[in-house]
């Protein structure tokens, strides 16, 4: 578990730039200035979705995305980071909602590890990057009380499973539609 002092997520979080549905993605990061990614232009803004090569993705990492103005955290979990999250009973959860997009029936099902999760072996997590008490963005690679993300603007812990555990957010971190299509994770819904 991390301390948030000793968090430092430039090592390991990429910002990927998404430039097309057509599945172009740019993995300059790094040489994008903060504002820049957090005001697309309307083109990027208007894609339905985007397709981002997930293949070199190591376990215990993360890339970050852009998709409709939003950072899309994508995470390949570790065996430790699905156990951690398994273990957790839904009734110890403050938002016991999957919240899930990808689950229909309004995302109502328990937020249980397998509800939040992309993938049958519980390897990929994929979610909105946006707090859900005020809309900061969380810091990842293990941060927090709970092994996940933290967000510091007031004090928000999710879990391995982007859960909230402890602070004033009242729901878990969004999944949003995604799917696989061999090594291209698909972000949003292709017409
Ligand atoms: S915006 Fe995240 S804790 Fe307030």
């Amino acid at each position: 578990m991390a301390n948030d002092n000793e968090h430092d997520g430039d090592r390991r979080d990429f910002l990927y730039y998404a430039t097309g549905a057509a599945g172009a993605v740019a993995t300059g990061a790094a040489v994008w200035p903060l504002v820049n990614q957090m005001n697309p232009s309307a083109d990027v803004l208007a894609l339905a979705s985007i397709r981002v090569n997930v293949a070199d993705i190591e376990p215990g990492t993360q890339v970050t995305v852009l998709w409709q103005g939003k950072p899309v955290f994508i995470r390949r979990r570790t065996e430790d980071e699905i156990t951690a999250a398994t273990g957790v009973a839904v009734d110890d959860l403050q938002d016991p909602i999957a919240r899930n997009e990808n689950k229909g029936e309004g995302n109502t099902l328990p937020a249980t590890d397998d509800n939040r999760a992309l993938d049958e072996t519980g390897e990929w997590l994929v979610m909105v990057g946006v707090c859900t008490h005020l809309g900061c963005v969380p810091l990842g690679d293990g941060a927090g009380d709970f092994g996940g993300w933290f967000c510091p603007c007031h004090g928000s812990h999710y879990d391995t499973a982007g859960r909230i555990r402890r602070g004033p957010a009242n729901e878990n971190l969004l999944v949003p539609i995604a799917s696989f299509d061999g090594d291209e994770l698909i972000i949003g819904k292709e017409d």
